[in-house]
This record gives structure tokens, C-alpha cells and sequence, in this order.
């Protein structure tokens, strides 16, 4: 029998971008916009788009060799991989099975979780949880979104706030108990699903002739409202997880914020009383990735040395659903 193990350790982190990389100027040559009106009401200048044959798994194999790099393993001993997306390869199999086998690994345990824009923290966590048990040892996490394949690029509210990628972590089991994935919340309210989604291509609306003229098969999102639950709800789970873990606001070394608005973010530095120094953001070059944003955000903060052994992270996240996350870890 495998034995519970004591913390949970991310040893390589990794993440990709298509080389598409698309201005806002360009958005503004498809849909009724400006550079003025997107960089002011989001904080996004570009973000990138991937090639008409690029899909979700091929980016997170990139991001995924980048992590598996940087963790120094065999990727063989990889027991377990989630993929956290709401745009797989295709409904199914998941794209966690196809990435199984594109990596070359060996039968073991894929799945998908979709949580949209939370789905990295809800991977991460379900992971951490799967190896505390003892039964895995070492976990492939990624985040990966073809958010271009679902954008309706004649709604302007819509299709210049998101881009593509994907992340990826490794996560391995350790006997550590200073460091690690400390721990994580997550959560959802499903009471209103209409406040951001893709109404048609599943069982309510099947996919028809009707649908796709209908546009259903693109992203809705009453933006207002969806603005006002994230920063509630973000500044919220941010505050419960530093409780629970008896740790004040002004311990976190970095805060890595969920891409979506740099409004969003600028409010929630305000509830947390903390210095925008303290977070770190890109979303101005690649705008919302929704399931990989804050992976991708995490990799870049430890590749350009904004996170140092020891230190206090914390992660928060907020995407359709509504659902919601955040986990700290401190670094090892
Ligand atoms: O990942 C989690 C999910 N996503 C989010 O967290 C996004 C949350 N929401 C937001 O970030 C913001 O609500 C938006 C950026 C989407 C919109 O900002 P806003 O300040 O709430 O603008 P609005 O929707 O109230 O629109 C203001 C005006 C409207 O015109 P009128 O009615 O005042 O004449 C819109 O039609 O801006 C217009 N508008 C645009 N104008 C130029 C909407 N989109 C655009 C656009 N370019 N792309």
C-alpha cells in the first residue's frame, strides 16, 4: 500500500505561446474597436492567436516539454497528467489522453477538468490532493486554451479581451513539510450559467445548422457583471486561503492574479491593501487565457527570478461557472 506523503512540490514550470501575435490595432481591422478603448478598459495591447492547425494538446506539449525540462525528470515517471481547458481537442477523448500519448508516455491515469478560467487552480489542487494520497508520485498539470476557436470575431465586447496558450507545472510528492503547495480553495456558483458561456455544441443545444447560424457556438458574457463577482469574489478567496493558513496579506511575496482586466486586478491590490508591486501581470501581451493564464503568468514570474526559495505565492483565480480559486504555496 502507498503511504500518504507530506507536501506537494512544483519542480518545473513551463509555458507557450503561438508566434501569431496579434495587436490591437489588427483586432480593430476585424470588429468596431480601438487600441485606445481595449488598453484603457482591460489593459491589453496584444495577445496571440494560434495557427488554423495548432489545437489546444499541441500547444501544451510545448509547455509541457518546457516543464518537464526544467524539473530535470524522466518523463516517464509521470503517473498522472490533468489538463484543465474548456477548448480540448474535441469534446472527447479528453486532451489530456491525446497529450498521453503524444509525450510518448505510458497508461496512465488523464483526464480533463473543466472549470474555465479557474481550471489551472482546480487541476492543480485535484493533483496535489491525488498525490498527498501516495497513489501518484509525480503529475503533469497543464493549462491549455484555444480561446481564438470560440471567439465570435463580430462581437467586439467579447473577442479582444482573449488569447491563446497553455502552461504547464510538474508536481512531485516529497517528505518536505516546509515548503510546497501549501493548500488551495476552490469553489463555484452555477446559479446563473448565462453570465459567461457557449450556449450551444453540448446536450441543451446540440450542434445544427440553426445553431451555427445562431452563433451559439461562440462566447457570451454580460462583461459588467462578470467584472463586479470577480473582484468580490477574488479579494474573498484571496483573504479566506491567508486566514486559513494564518498568513497577513502583507506576507505574500508575489500574488499571481488571474489575467483577465487590469481593472480587476488594480481593485483587488486595493482590497488586499497591497502595492501593485507585489502582483505580477502580462496580460497586456497575451490578454485572457483563460485555463492557462495564470500558469503562464507563474512561469514567466519564475524564469524573469521574481520568485526566490522561500517565498510566499499566491495564486487566485475567477471564470465562468462562476467558479473560483486560489492556493498558496510557498516556494521550495
Ligand atoms: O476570465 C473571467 C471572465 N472575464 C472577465 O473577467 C471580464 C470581465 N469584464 C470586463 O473585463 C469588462 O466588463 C469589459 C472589458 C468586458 C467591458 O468593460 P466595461 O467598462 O464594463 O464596458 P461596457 O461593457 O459597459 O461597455 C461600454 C461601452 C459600450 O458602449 P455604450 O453602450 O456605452 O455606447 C460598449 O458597446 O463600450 C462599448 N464597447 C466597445 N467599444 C469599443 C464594448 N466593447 C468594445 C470594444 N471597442 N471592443
Amino acid at each position: 500500500m502507498s503511504k500518504p506523503t507530506q507536501s506537494v512540490i512544483i519542480t518545473g514550470t513551463g509555458s507557450y505561446t503561438p508566434a501569431n501575435v496579434v495587436t490591437n490595432d489588427d483586432m480593430a481591422k476585424i470588429v468596431d474597436t480601438s487600441d485606445e478603448w481595449i488598453r484603457t478598459r482591460s489593459g491589453i495591447h496584444e495577445r496571440c492567436f494560434a495557427a488554423q492547425d495548432e489545437t489546444t494538446s499541441d500547444m501544451a506539449i510545448a509547455a509541457a516539454e518546457k516543464a518537464i525540462t526544467a524539473a530535470g525528470i524522466d518523463r516517464r515517471d509521470i503517473d498522472l497528467i490533468i489538463v484543465a481547458t474548456m477548448t480540448p481537442d474535441m469534446p472527447f477523448p479528453s486532451t489530456a489522453c491525446i497529450l498521453q500519448s503524444k509525450l510518448g508516455l505510458g497508461n496512465i491515469t488523464a483526464f480533463d477538468i473543466q472549470a474555465a478560467c479557474s481550471g489551472f487552480i482546480y487541476a492543480l489542487n485535484t493533483g496535489c490532493n491525488m498525490l498527498r494520497s501516495g497513489a501518484y508520485k509525480k503529475a503533469l498539470i497543464i493549462g491549455a486554451e484555444k480561446m481564438s476557436s470560440i471567439l465570435d470575431f463580430e462581437d467586439r465586447a467579447t473577442c479582444v479581451l482573449f488569447g491563446d496558450a497553455a502552461s504547464a507545472i510538474i508536481l512531485e510528492a516529497s517528505d518536505s513539510v516546509e515548503v510546497g503547495v501549501l493548500g488551495s480553495i476552490t469553489g463555484s456558483d452555477g446559479s446563473d450559467p448565462s453570465l459567461l458561456y457557449q450556449p450551444a455544441g453540448g446536450s441543451t443545444i446540440p450542434s445544427s445548422h440553426e445553431s451555427i447560424d445562431a452563433r451559439q457556438h461562440f462566447i457570451k458574457m454580460n462583461g459588467k457583471e462578470i467584472f463586479k463577482q470577480a473582484v468580490r469574489v477574488m479579494g474573498q478567496v484571496s483573504n479566506d486561503i491567508l486566514d486559513q493558513y494564518s498568513f497577513k496579506p502583507e506576507q505574500v511575496d508575489l500574488v499571481i492574479p488571474h489575467q483577465a482586466n487590469m481593472r480587476i486586478i488594480d481593485s483587488l491590490a486595493k482590497r488586499m491593501r497591497l502595492p501593485m508591486e507585489k502582483f505580477h501581470n502580462n496580460l497586456d501581451r497575451f490578454g485572457n487565457t483563460s485555463a492557462a493564464s495564470v500558469g503562464l503568468a507563474l512561469d514567466e514570474a519564475y524564469r524573469k527570478d521574481r520568485i526566490q526559495s522561500g517565498d510566499l505565492i499566491l495564486i487566485v483565480a475567477f471564470g465562468a461557472g462562476l467558479t473560483w480559486g486560489a492556493s498558496l504555496i510557498k516556494w521550495q
